[in-house]
């Protein structure tokens, strides 16, 4: 049995970038390359992602994005920027896009984005637990919802940052949901992607735009990864919170909006404040509600209501009913999860392929051992699992010296073999000591 490959449409009209692209993304995806808007128009309903380039010799590529929305709702569409056109970028998020990237993209990086957009763009995201301590997290959100005040979400990689916020929006009943990633936004760019800013008020700034902020008004935006908010921006969010008042950039007019902010982090803020990088003020003022998503390695009682609710998601995915044993369920809720619900999403996606729709513990041992696990360290208690963990250590120890060298020391060329970032490569070696 294979699956389906999800589709992207590469619109691009160099030629030489397009096939790039393309190359970056065929292992994983189906491609296809439209040269311009015309072209691309017809293949809109063909495509779960578009990589969309925003200067086309017929048009401007944000034209595409409403239309595709419309066809295909869980389309996710990844802007590519080039120096100038950044600002499109605030306009394109607006639209629907669901992130951008800057030129020169990172091949690297590119495969994994684009996996990560269509899957958070699945329909799936259903809040599900049955453990007490998030029964009592999702009554404080209930609480909090419909209130004007900003909330903290903060909780280790894959625990549900996302899915909590997104749960928060829509039981607020208010209108938009606009979401930014903090980390993603160059620093120079920041204060007019949140706040807008005028026509001529930078280099670059050819028209007057809006920023995410009034695009958001009787709606929420979601600061994700607020802890890499540029700081010389901290204080002007921070008087947006007190007041809903804010001035776009060259503008000396006030304006205001209605948007609830929802920001999120997996930094320790506290400490963050300690150190001097993040405002005290602004801390407080976010953490009105704080609410901490525990790691699931506490909530284990969740692992089965978890499964049941992916089996299901991968049902509509590959078209076909997937079992799990009793007996592989065990095995799990022995796990730590270093990489939380995600991870756990992970195994069962590769599982059910192996399994041809059966996941037995056979299965989830063979993937364990033959994973290289991305997550973070923890100690473990279970055997079976600390053994598996470090036969993957042992492997990837392995697999990395080896493409070293074939690479003669060569990192970069290493990270390429090997079809991980340069920084996932460095981040490794440091990890496992070479
Ligand atoms: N309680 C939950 N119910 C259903 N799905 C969940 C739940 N928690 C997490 N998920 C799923 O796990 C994956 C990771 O969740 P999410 O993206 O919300 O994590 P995150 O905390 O925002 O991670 P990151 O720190 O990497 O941004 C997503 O596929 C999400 O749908
Ligand atoms: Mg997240």
């Amino acid at each position: 049995m294979e699956i389906e490959k999800p589709s992207i449409l590469i619109v691009e009209d160099n030629r030489k970038l397009a096939n790039l692209f393309q190359e970056a993304l065929e292992e994983r995806f189906k491609t296809m390359i439209a040269h311009s808007l015309s072209d691309a128009r017809k293949h809109l309903k063909w495509a779960q992602g578009i990589l969309l380039d925003l200067q086309l010799p017929d048009g401007e590529g944000i034209s595409l994005i409403k239309p595709s929305k419309a066809l295909n709702p869980d389309c996710a569409i990844l802007v590519v920027t080039a120096y100038g056109t950044v600002q499109k970028a605030v306009e394109s998020i607006r639209l629907g896009a669901s992130d951008f990237l800057e030129k020169p993209v990172d091949l690297n990086l590119l495969p994994a984005k684009f996996e990560k957009l269509i899957v958070s763009n699945l329909p799936s995201e259903e809040l599900v637990y049955s453990s007490d301590s998030m029964g009592q997290l999702v009554h404080m959100a209930n609480k909090v919802a419909k209130t004007p005040f900003p909330v903290l979400i903060s909780g280790e990689t894959g625990s549900g940052k996302d899915v909590l916020a997104r749960y928060i929006h829509k039981k607020s009943g208010k209108e938009g949901f606009v979401a930014l990633n903090c980390a993603s936004i160059p620093s120079e760019l920041a204060d007019s992607m949140l706040f807008g800013h005028l026509k001529g008020s930078f280099t670059g700034a050819s028209e007057s735009r809006r920023g995410l902020v009034a695009a958001a008004d009787k709606g929420t935006l979601f600061l994700d990864e607020i802890g890499d908010l540029p700081q010389s921006l901290q204080p002007k969010l921070l008087r947006f919170l007190d007041s809903g008042a804010f001035t776009p950039l060259g503008s000396c007019k006030e304006e205001r909006s209605s948007a609830r902010i929802i920001a999120a982090t997996n930094r320790d803020l506290k400490s963050m404040v300690e150190d001097g990088s993040f405002r005290e003020d602004l801390y407080f003022r976010l953490a009105t509600f704080p609410l901490q998503i525990p790691p699931l390695r506490n909530r284990l009682e969740d692992v089965e209501c978890l499964v049941a609710h992916h089996l299901m998601v991968l049902k509509k995915v590959l078209g076909h009913p997937v079992e799990i044993d009793a007996s592989a369920i065990r095995l799990l809720k022995a796990y730590d999860f270093p990489g939380n619900v995600r991870e756990l999403f992970n195994i069962l996606d590769r599982a059910a392929v192996l399994g041809m729709g059966k996941i037995s513990s056979e299965d989830i041992k063979f993937l364990m051992v033959h994973t290289i696990s991305q997550g973070q360290e923890k100690a473990n208690e279970s055997d079976f699992w600390s053994e598996s963990r470090a036969e993957a250590e042992r492997r990837e120890k392995e697999m990395i010296l080896e493409a070293l060298a074939a690479s003669g020391g060569n990192k970069a060329a290493a990270a390429r073999a090997l079809k991980v970032s340069y920084k996932t490569l460095l981040n490794k070696m440091k990890r496992l000591g070479i």
